[in-house]
Protein backbone atom coordinates (compact mmCIF):
# COMPACT_ATOMS: atom_id res chain seq x y z
CA UNK A 1 0.00 0.00 0.00
CA UNK A 2 2.97 1.93 -0.11
CA UNK A 3 1.90 2.09 -3.72
CA UNK A 4 -0.47 4.15 -3.27
CA UNK A 5 1.13 7.30 -5.13
CA UNK A 6 0.94 4.83 -8.52
CA UNK A 7 -1.95 3.82 -8.00
CA UNK A 8 -3.38 7.27 -7.42
CA UNK A 9 -2.19 7.98 -10.68
CA UNK A 10 -3.84 5.15 -11.89
CA UNK A 11 -7.56 5.75 -10.23
CA UNK A 12 -7.00 9.46 -11.45
CA UNK A 13 -6.35 8.43 -15.10
CA UNK A 14 -10.34 6.90 -15.13
CA UNK A 15 -13.64 8.68 -13.98
CA UNK A 16 -14.13 9.45 -10.37
CA UNK A 17 -17.17 7.06 -10.08
CA UNK A 18 -15.97 3.99 -11.88
CA UNK A 19 -12.22 4.85 -9.69
CA UNK A 20 -14.47 4.55 -6.72
CA UNK A 21 -16.45 1.04 -7.41
CA UNK A 22 -13.01 -0.57 -8.68
CA UNK A 23 -11.70 0.56 -4.80
CA UNK A 24 -14.76 -1.01 -3.15
CA UNK A 25 -14.01 -3.96 -5.27
CA UNK A 26 -10.45 -4.06 -4.26
CA UNK A 27 -11.30 -3.60 -0.65
CA UNK A 28 -13.42 -6.89 -0.52
CA UNK A 29 -10.51 -8.84 -1.80
CA UNK A 30 -8.58 -6.94 1.78
CA UNK A 31 -8.20 -9.86 4.22
CA UNK A 32 -9.67 -8.93 7.34
CA UNK A 33 -7.34 -8.06 10.40
CA UNK A 34 -8.10 -6.60 14.09
CA UNK A 35 -5.93 -3.61 13.68
CA UNK A 36 -4.58 -2.64 17.37
CA UNK A 37 -5.03 0.95 18.38
CA UNK A 38 -3.25 3.07 20.57
CA UNK A 39 -5.48 2.99 23.81
CA UNK A 40 -5.17 6.35 24.50
CA UNK A 41 -7.23 6.82 21.67
CA UNK A 42 -10.36 5.28 23.17
CA UNK A 43 -13.41 7.76 23.41
CA UNK A 44 -16.52 6.66 24.92
CA UNK A 45 -19.58 8.23 23.41
CA UNK A 46 -23.76 7.34 23.59
CA UNK A 47 -22.65 3.74 25.50
CA UNK A 48 -20.30 2.89 22.83
CA UNK A 49 -16.22 2.18 23.22
CA UNK A 50 -14.46 4.12 19.73
CA UNK A 51 -11.41 2.56 19.84
CA UNK A 52 -10.52 5.39 17.77
CA UNK A 53 -11.55 8.92 17.32
CA UNK A 54 -10.75 8.78 13.13
CA UNK A 55 -13.88 7.59 11.06
CA UNK A 56 -14.62 6.85 7.56
CA UNK A 57 -17.90 9.03 6.89
CA UNK A 58 -20.98 8.14 5.12
CA UNK A 59 -20.92 7.97 1.11
CA UNK A 60 -17.88 6.11 0.64
CA UNK A 61 -19.57 2.58 1.56
CA UNK A 62 -23.16 3.95 0.79
CA UNK A 63 -24.37 0.34 0.70
CA UNK A 64 -22.34 -1.57 3.16
CA UNK A 65 -20.40 -3.14 1.44
CA UNK A 66 -16.78 -3.28 2.73
CA UNK A 67 -17.33 -1.92 6.55
CA UNK A 68 -15.02 -4.65 7.96
CA UNK A 69 -12.39 -3.33 5.05
CA UNK A 70 -12.05 -0.41 6.57
CA UNK A 71 -11.97 -1.21 10.13
CA UNK A 72 -9.00 -2.95 9.18
CA UNK A 73 -7.32 -0.53 7.35
CA UNK A 74 -7.42 1.26 10.85
CA UNK A 75 -10.52 3.44 10.87
CA UNK A 76 -12.43 3.31 14.75
CA UNK A 77 -15.45 3.29 12.98
CA UNK A 78 -17.35 2.88 9.56
CA UNK A 79 -20.48 4.49 8.76
CA UNK A 80 -21.87 3.11 5.73
CA UNK A 81 -25.10 4.64 3.88
CA UNK A 82 -27.00 6.76 3.09
CA UNK A 83 -29.47 4.13 2.46
CA UNK A 84 -32.80 5.10 1.65
CA UNK A 85 -35.96 2.37 2.34
CA UNK A 86 -35.90 1.84 -1.93
CA UNK A 87 -33.45 1.13 -4.08
CA UNK A 88 -32.34 4.34 -6.32
CA UNK A 89 -30.56 5.14 -9.17
CA UNK A 90 -29.68 8.39 -8.18
CA UNK A 91 -29.23 12.11 -10.80
CA UNK A 92 -27.48 11.37 -13.88
CA UNK A 93 -24.21 10.41 -14.54
CA UNK A 94 -21.40 12.08 -14.52
CA UNK A 95 -21.73 13.55 -10.85
CA UNK A 96 -18.80 13.12 -9.42
CA UNK A 97 -15.85 15.10 -10.12
CA UNK A 98 -12.30 15.36 -8.49
CA UNK A 99 -10.73 18.72 -8.09
CA UNK A 100 -7.23 17.96 -7.68
CA UNK A 101 -6.22 21.54 -7.74
CA UNK A 102 -8.01 22.08 -4.90
CA UNK A 103 -7.42 18.73 -2.64
CA UNK A 104 -11.52 18.46 -3.46
CA UNK A 105 -14.98 16.61 -4.63
CA UNK A 106 -17.97 18.07 -5.79
CA UNK A 107 -20.56 15.20 -5.97
CA UNK A 108 -24.14 15.11 -6.79
CA UNK A 109 -24.66 11.54 -6.78
CA UNK A 110 -28.10 11.89 -5.60
CA UNK A 111 -28.49 8.72 -2.48
CA UNK A 112 -27.48 6.36 -4.95
CA UNK A 113 -27.98 3.19 -3.03
CA UNK A 114 -29.34 -0.30 -3.40
CA UNK A 115 -32.09 0.35 -0.66
CA UNK A 116 -32.16 -0.66 2.75
CA UNK A 117 -33.53 -4.39 2.38
CA UNK A 118 -30.41 -5.38 0.40
CA UNK A 119 -28.25 -3.66 3.12
CA UNK A 120 -29.42 -5.36 6.01
CA UNK A 121 -29.32 -9.13 4.64
CA UNK A 122 -25.34 -7.81 3.92
CA UNK A 123 -24.78 -6.33 7.05
CA UNK A 124 -26.67 -9.51 8.98
CA UNK A 125 -23.76 -11.74 8.38
CA UNK A 126 -20.95 -9.85 9.45
CA UNK A 127 -19.45 -10.56 12.76
CA UNK A 128 -20.95 -7.59 14.99
CA UNK A 129 -16.81 -6.54 15.35
CA UNK A 130 -15.85 -2.88 15.52
CA UNK A 131 -18.36 0.20 15.31
CA UNK A 132 -20.35 0.19 12.42
CA UNK A 133 -23.02 3.01 12.05
CA UNK A 134 -25.99 3.42 9.66
CA UNK A 135 -27.45 6.60 7.73
CA UNK A 136 -30.39 6.71 7.02
CA UNK A 137 -32.45 9.09 4.24
CA UNK A 138 -35.14 9.68 2.37
CA UNK A 139 -36.42 8.72 -0.89
CA UNK A 140 -35.94 11.02 -3.89
CA UNK A 141 -39.90 10.61 -4.70
CA UNK A 142 -41.33 10.13 -1.07
CA UNK A 143 -44.29 11.31 -0.41
CA UNK A 144 -43.94 11.42 3.38
CA UNK A 145 -40.32 11.90 3.61
CA UNK A 146 -40.26 11.96 7.65
CA UNK A 147 -42.01 8.35 7.26
CA UNK A 148 -39.11 6.95 5.01
CA UNK A 149 -36.74 8.16 8.33
CA UNK A 150 -38.99 6.01 10.47
CA UNK A 151 -38.58 2.87 7.96
CA UNK A 152 -34.86 3.62 7.82
CA UNK A 153 -34.62 3.75 12.06
CA UNK A 154 -36.55 0.29 12.22
CA UNK A 155 -35.31 -1.29 9.50
CA UNK A 156 -31.79 -0.90 10.56
CA UNK A 157 -31.61 -0.45 13.79
CA UNK A 158 -30.89 -4.41 14.29
CA UNK A 159 -27.60 -4.05 12.34
CA UNK A 160 -26.54 -0.79 13.14
CA UNK A 161 -24.01 0.48 16.23
CA UNK A 162 -25.54 3.54 16.06
CA UNK A 163 -27.58 5.39 13.61
CA UNK A 164 -27.16 9.07 11.32
CA UNK A 165 -30.10 10.59 10.27
CA UNK A 166 -29.26 12.63 7.34
CA UNK A 167 -31.30 15.67 6.27
CA UNK A 168 -28.28 17.24 4.89
CA UNK A 169 -27.36 15.93 1.48
CA UNK A 170 -27.36 18.88 -1.03
CA UNK A 171 -28.25 16.91 -3.77
CA UNK A 172 -31.97 15.59 -2.56
CA UNK A 173 -33.85 18.78 -3.81
CA UNK A 174 -35.64 19.96 -0.57
CA UNK A 175 -33.83 17.30 2.35
CA UNK A 176 -32.21 20.65 3.82
CA UNK A 177 -36.05 21.78 4.41
CA UNK A 178 -36.02 19.32 7.36
CA UNK A 179 -33.58 21.20 9.20
CA UNK A 180 -35.88 23.97 10.10
CA UNK A 181 -37.28 23.85 13.43
CA UNK A 182 -40.92 22.74 13.24
CA UNK A 183 -39.76 20.13 10.54
CA UNK A 184 -36.66 19.12 12.54
CA UNK A 185 -38.78 18.68 15.67
CA UNK A 186 -41.58 16.27 13.80
CA UNK A 187 -39.10 14.63 12.38
CA UNK A 188 -36.54 13.49 15.67
CA UNK A 189 -39.82 13.02 17.48
CA UNK A 190 -41.20 10.30 15.19
CA UNK A 191 -37.28 8.63 14.51
CA UNK A 192 -36.73 8.54 18.45
CA UNK A 193 -40.40 7.00 18.87
CA UNK A 194 -39.57 4.32 15.69
CA UNK A 195 -35.93 3.80 17.84
CA UNK A 196 -37.65 3.11 20.89
CA UNK A 197 -36.20 2.26 24.55
CA UNK A 198 -33.54 -0.31 23.19
CA UNK A 199 -32.28 1.14 19.67
CA UNK A 200 -28.67 1.88 18.99
CA UNK A 201 -28.10 5.74 19.95
CA UNK A 202 -29.26 8.42 17.07
CA UNK A 203 -27.16 11.00 15.38
CA UNK A 204 -28.40 13.61 13.52
CA UNK A 205 -26.06 14.88 10.54
CA UNK A 206 -26.50 18.37 9.72
CA UNK A 207 -25.13 21.32 6.82
CA UNK A 208 -22.55 23.49 7.25
CA UNK A 209 -24.49 26.04 5.08
CA UNK A 210 -26.99 27.38 8.03
CA UNK A 211 -27.09 31.28 9.10
CA UNK A 212 -26.57 31.73 13.02
CA UNK A 213 -30.54 31.63 13.44
CA UNK A 214 -30.72 28.30 12.29
CA UNK A 215 -27.81 26.69 14.28
CA UNK A 216 -29.42 28.33 17.48
CA UNK A 217 -32.98 26.20 16.65
CA UNK A 218 -31.68 23.31 15.58
CA UNK A 219 -29.49 23.52 18.76
CA UNK A 220 -32.33 23.91 20.95
CA UNK A 221 -34.27 21.06 19.01
CA UNK A 222 -31.92 18.61 19.28
CA UNK A 223 -30.83 19.31 23.02
CA UNK A 224 -34.77 19.08 24.35
CA UNK A 225 -34.65 15.63 21.59
CA UNK A 226 -31.62 14.37 23.14
CA UNK A 227 -30.46 12.96 19.96
CA UNK A 228 -26.95 11.40 20.54
CA UNK A 229 -24.37 13.41 19.24
CA UNK A 230 -24.42 15.43 15.85
CA UNK A 231 -22.31 15.37 13.06
CA UNK A 232 -21.02 18.71 11.82
CA UNK A 233 -21.12 18.57 8.72
CA UNK A 234 -22.43 17.13 5.02
CA UNK A 235 -20.52 19.10 2.09
CA UNK A 236 -21.27 22.46 1.30
CA UNK A 237 -23.11 24.21 -1.39
CA UNK A 238 -21.05 27.39 -1.58
CA UNK A 239 -17.77 27.46 -3.49
CA UNK A 240 -15.04 29.56 -1.86
CA UNK A 241 -12.05 30.38 -4.16
CA UNK A 242 -11.59 27.44 -6.32
CA UNK A 243 -8.99 26.59 -8.70
CA UNK A 244 -9.52 23.31 -10.85
CA UNK A 245 -11.78 23.09 -14.07
CA UNK A 246 -14.90 21.11 -12.02
CA UNK A 247 -15.32 24.47 -9.69
CA UNK A 248 -18.86 25.63 -11.25
CA UNK A 249 -20.01 21.99 -11.32
CA UNK A 250 -23.73 21.52 -9.26
CA UNK A 251 -23.29 19.58 -6.05
CA UNK A 252 -21.54 19.39 -2.35
CA UNK A 253 -18.31 20.53 -1.93
CA UNK A 254 -15.84 18.51 0.40
CA UNK A 255 -11.87 18.32 1.37
CA UNK A 256 -9.25 20.75 1.62
CA UNK A 257 -12.11 24.04 0.92
CA UNK A 258 -14.46 23.04 3.33
CA UNK A 259 -12.47 22.53 6.43
CA UNK A 260 -12.18 26.33 7.67
CA UNK A 261 -16.10 26.38 7.02
CA UNK A 262 -16.69 23.01 8.71
CA UNK A 263 -14.71 24.32 11.89
CA UNK A 264 -16.41 27.47 12.46
CA UNK A 265 -19.63 25.41 12.11
CA UNK A 266 -18.18 23.21 14.74
CA UNK A 267 -17.37 25.71 17.21
CA UNK A 268 -21.07 27.25 16.30
CA UNK A 269 -22.93 24.02 17.51
CA UNK A 270 -20.68 23.62 20.67
CA UNK A 271 -21.43 26.92 21.65
CA UNK A 272 -25.28 26.81 21.22
CA UNK A 273 -25.28 23.36 22.56
CA UNK A 274 -23.56 24.35 25.42
CA UNK A 275 -21.63 21.12 25.24
CA UNK A 276 -24.97 19.34 26.26
CA UNK A 277 -24.40 16.84 23.06
CA UNK A 278 -21.38 15.33 21.70
CA UNK A 279 -20.21 16.57 18.51
CA UNK A 280 -18.59 14.74 15.80
CA UNK A 281 -16.64 16.56 13.23
CA UNK A 282 -16.58 15.96 9.30
CA UNK A 283 -14.91 18.16 6.51
CA UNK A 284 -11.87 18.92 5.40
CA UNK A 285 -9.50 16.28 7.95
CA UNK A 286 -6.78 15.26 6.39
CA UNK A 287 -3.70 15.04 8.92
CA UNK A 288 -3.64 14.54 12.56
CA UNK A 289 -3.38 17.95 12.95
CA UNK A 290 -6.67 18.82 11.39
CA UNK A 291 -8.52 15.99 13.65
CA UNK A 292 -6.46 18.08 16.71
CA UNK A 293 -8.19 21.06 16.15
CA UNK A 294 -11.54 19.80 15.66
CA UNK A 295 -10.88 17.45 19.07
CA UNK A 296 -9.98 20.43 20.50
CA UNK A 297 -12.56 22.51 19.54
CA UNK A 298 -14.81 20.38 21.03
CA UNK A 299 -15.55 17.31 18.44
CA UNK A 300 -15.28 14.01 20.41
CA UNK A 301 -14.83 11.89 17.12
CA UNK A 302 -14.02 12.98 13.64
CA UNK A 303 -15.03 11.51 10.12
CA UNK A 304 -13.10 11.74 6.75
CA UNK A 305 -14.05 11.19 3.06
CA UNK A 306 -12.32 13.40 0.67
CA UNK A 307 -8.90 13.11 1.80
CA UNK A 308 -8.72 9.60 1.45
CA UNK A 309 -9.30 10.18 -2.30
CA UNK A 310 -5.96 12.10 -2.27
CA UNK A 311 -4.09 10.50 0.85
CA UNK A 312 -5.07 6.62 0.02
CA UNK A 313 -6.09 3.82 2.34
CA UNK A 314 -3.31 4.19 5.24
CA UNK A 315 -4.47 7.72 6.16
CA UNK A 316 -6.35 6.64 9.21
CA UNK A 317 -3.52 5.13 10.64
CA UNK A 318 -1.49 7.60 10.01
CA UNK A 319 -3.78 10.33 11.64
CA UNK A 320 -4.47 7.94 14.44
CA UNK A 321 -0.45 8.39 14.95
CA UNK A 322 -0.54 11.98 14.50
CA UNK A 323 -2.54 12.66 17.51
CA UNK A 324 -0.71 10.89 19.93
CA UNK A 325 2.37 12.86 19.24
CA UNK A 326 0.13 15.50 19.36
CA UNK A 327 -1.09 14.03 22.64
CA UNK A 328 2.45 13.58 24.00
CA UNK A 329 3.40 16.71 23.42
CA UNK A 330 0.39 18.49 25.48
CA UNK A 331 0.90 16.48 28.18
CA UNK A 332 -2.72 14.70 27.77
CA UNK A 333 -2.73 10.83 28.65
CA UNK A 334 -5.50 10.15 26.47
CA UNK A 335 -7.84 12.13 23.51
CA UNK A 336 -10.55 12.87 25.73
CA UNK A 337 -8.46 15.10 27.85
CA UNK A 338 -7.96 17.19 24.50
CA UNK A 339 -11.69 17.00 24.29
CA UNK A 340 -12.86 20.91 24.05
CA UNK A 341 -9.80 22.78 25.23
CA UNK A 342 -9.85 25.05 22.57
CA UNK A 343 -10.19 28.24 24.57
CA UNK A 344 -11.10 32.16 22.63
CA UNK A 345 -13.01 30.78 20.37
C1 LIG B 1 -18.86 11.41 -3.18
C2 LIG B 1 -19.45 11.74 -1.85
C3 LIG B 1 -20.63 11.12 -1.45
C4 LIG B 1 -21.18 11.41 -0.22
N1 LIG B 1 -22.32 10.77 0.17
C5 LIG B 1 -22.84 11.01 1.38
C6 LIG B 1 -24.00 10.31 1.83
O1 LIG B 1 -24.54 9.45 1.14
N2 LIG B 1 -24.49 10.61 3.06
C7 LIG B 1 -23.91 11.54 3.87
O2 LIG B 1 -24.40 11.75 5.00
N3 LIG B 1 -22.79 12.19 3.49
C8 LIG B 1 -22.26 11.95 2.29
N4 LIG B 1 -21.12 12.61 1.90
C9 LIG B 1 -20.53 13.64 2.80
C10 LIG B 1 -19.39 13.08 3.65
O3 LIG B 1 -19.85 12.09 4.52
C11 LIG B 1 -18.74 14.21 4.49
O4 LIG B 1 -19.69 14.71 5.41
C12 LIG B 1 -18.25 15.37 3.62
O5 LIG B 1 -17.72 14.90 2.42
C13 LIG B 1 -17.19 16.21 4.36
O6 LIG B 1 -16.06 15.44 4.70
P1 LIG B 1 -14.71 15.37 3.78
O7 LIG B 1 -14.32 16.78 3.49
O8 LIG B 1 -13.74 14.61 4.63
O9 LIG B 1 -15.10 14.62 2.55
C14 LIG B 1 -20.56 12.35 0.66
C15 LIG B 1 -19.36 12.96 0.26
C16 LIG B 1 -18.81 12.66 -0.97
C17 LIG B 1 -17.52 13.33 -1.37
Amino acid sequence: MRLFPIARTALFAIEAEKAHRLTIRALKALPASAPRHDPRLAVRLAGLTFPSPVGLAAGVDKDGEVPDAFLSLGFGFAEIGTLTPLPQIGNPKTRLFRLPEDRAVINRMGFNNGGQAAALARLAKRPRKGIVGVNVGANKDATDRIADYETGVRAMAPVADYLTINISSPNTPGLRALQEAAALDELLSRALDARGEAGPPVFLKVAPDLAPADIDAIAKVVVDRKVDALIVSNTTIERPNLRSAHAGETGGLSGAPLKSLALERLRDFRTATGGAIPLIAAGGIASGADAYARIRAGASLVQLYTALVYEGPLLARRIARELVALLERDGHASITQAIGTETGA
